[in-house]
């Protein structure tokens, strides 16, 4: 099966789908990740995208498109999209490439947007995240797993992210009844702990 996580920036898609990985060995597409490692490598891509993510606008569809298209390289399943489709038409565009059998839809308001990803730190070397309200390191500004240093991303300042929230209602909230009307989506409340979450999308892949 394929399966995509959607809901607005911090909702928890990048650490439910680490979970997700592990248990059911799921291939994770993040197309956010991905565009992050371009940009850090200065590629023609990365070059293009970083003023777009800097400012929490969205990449043009045709490039993210290309992108997932080269990645998915003609296999069928397995797949778990992060951050992808994230708007109408690269969801059509998804068709075009393989099937989407569940959408799982992490519903979280802005005020605990801004809270959780103004607290946000990331491993520079092996890409952990972590939370200063929720999951702090061991070690202040050390990755627990790896001894890597941990950032704060460009994009999660309160002004960027307040953008991120806007341009997601507007060009990504309308996939949520476009996937209802297929009968594939599946609401989880993210306000709750990780492993909560966790547990209720497992209940359903099992089902
Ligand atoms: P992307 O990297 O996809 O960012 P995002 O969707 O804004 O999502 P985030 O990574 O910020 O959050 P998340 O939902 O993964 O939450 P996380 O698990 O980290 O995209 C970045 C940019 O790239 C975009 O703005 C755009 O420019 C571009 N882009 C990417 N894809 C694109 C596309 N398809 N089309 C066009 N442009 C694209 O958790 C957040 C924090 O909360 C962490 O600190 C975590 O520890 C904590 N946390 C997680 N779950 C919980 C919980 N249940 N309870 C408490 N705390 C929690």
């Amino acid at each position: 099966m394929n399966l995509v996580l959607l809901g607005p920036p911090g909702a928890g898609k990048g650490t439910l789908a680490a979970r997700l990985v592990e248990e059911f060995g799921f291939k994770h597409l993040s197309t956010g990740d991905i565009l992050r490692e371009e940009v850090a490598q200065g590629s023609e891509l990365g070059k293009l995208a970083k003023g777009y993510m800097e400012r929490g606008e969205l990449v043009p569809d045709e490039v993210i498109l290309g992108m997932v298209r080269e990645r998915v390289d003609g296999e069928k399943e397995g797949f778990l999209f992060d951050g992808f489709p994230r708007t109408i038409a690269q969801a059509e565009g998804l068709e075009r490439i393989l099937p989407v059998n569940l959408v799982i839809y992490l519903d979280l308001p802005e005020e605990e947007v801004v809270r959780r990803l103004s607290a946000r730190r990331v491993c520079k070397k092996c890409g952990a995240n972590y939370n200063l309200l929720t999951q702090p390191p061991k070690v202040p500004g050390v990755c627990d797993r790896c001894g890597g240093e941990l950032y704060q991303r460009p994009d999660d300042r309160e002004e960027v992210i307040r953008n991120r929230f806007r341009v997601y209602l507007e060009r990504s909230a309308p996939l949520i009844g476009y996937y209802e009307r297929k009968g594939i989506l599946v609401r989880v409340d993210a306000s709750l702990s990780p492993e909560e979450v966790f547990a209720r999308v497992a209940e359903v892949l099992r089902r």
